[in-house]
């Protein structure tokens, strides 16, 4: 048995259980950062289609280098479809934090607290900005949780060539 396969089998009925206890009790703020939260080390949002897309940190092959970036959350290994801080990288997730800004945008800091990456756009209700990983991988930083709330920013329009 080919270890791709030795790991599919073992993880499929995990992810069932998972997507089922996901339907069954929908657990507000995992697909979400809100205002007060922040993402560190090994944290992640997924998508709440189950954890089709899933961003965190990442770290790509032998690398000491970290990043934040959205992958896959299903496939065995990481396909990274976005990078946030490209150009930046970290060295250090576990003191690292993604949050929102009082400002309302979405940033990341270095272990000494400097933005090293943010979404550029201010929102105009900074208390309710939340940052969202949609079912089709976009993240979006939108005025609150009804998904008809104003966009302040999207990856969609940030793509990156991964
Ligand atoms: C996440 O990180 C914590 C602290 O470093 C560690 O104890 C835990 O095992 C990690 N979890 C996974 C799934 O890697
Ligand atoms: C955080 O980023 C700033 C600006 O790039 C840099 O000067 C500083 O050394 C970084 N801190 C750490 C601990 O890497
Ligand atoms: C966001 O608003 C703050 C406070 O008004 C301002 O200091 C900052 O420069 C603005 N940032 C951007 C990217 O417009
Ligand atoms: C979301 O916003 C729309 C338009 O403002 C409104 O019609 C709808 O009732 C809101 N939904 C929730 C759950 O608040």
């Amino acid at each position: 048995m080919s270890l791709t396969c030795m790991k599919s089998c073992f993880f499929l009925p995990f992810l069932l259980l998972f997507s089922l206890s996901f339907k069954a009790h929908p657990c507000r703020g995992s697909d979400t950062i809100f205002p007060g939260q922040s993402l560190s080390g090994n944290q992640t949002i997924r998508s709440d289609d189950g954890g089709t897309f899933e961003l965190g940190f990442f770290t790509p092959g032998n690398s000491r280098n970290y990043y934040i970036g959205i992958w896959y959350g299903r496939l065995p290994t990481k396909t990274v479809v976005w990078v946030a801080n490209r150009d930046q990288p970290l060295s250090d997730p576990s003191s690292s934090t993604l949050q929102l800004s009082h400002d309302g945008r979405l940033v990341l800091l270095n272990q000494s607290k400097t933005e090293i990456w943010s979404t550029d756009v201010n929102s105009t209700t900074p208390d309710s900005t939340i940052a969202v990983l949609l079912d089709d991988g976009n993240l979006v930083v939108r005025g609150g949780t009804n998904s008809s709330s104003v966009v302040y920013w999207q990856s969609f329009d940030h793509p990156t060539d991964t």
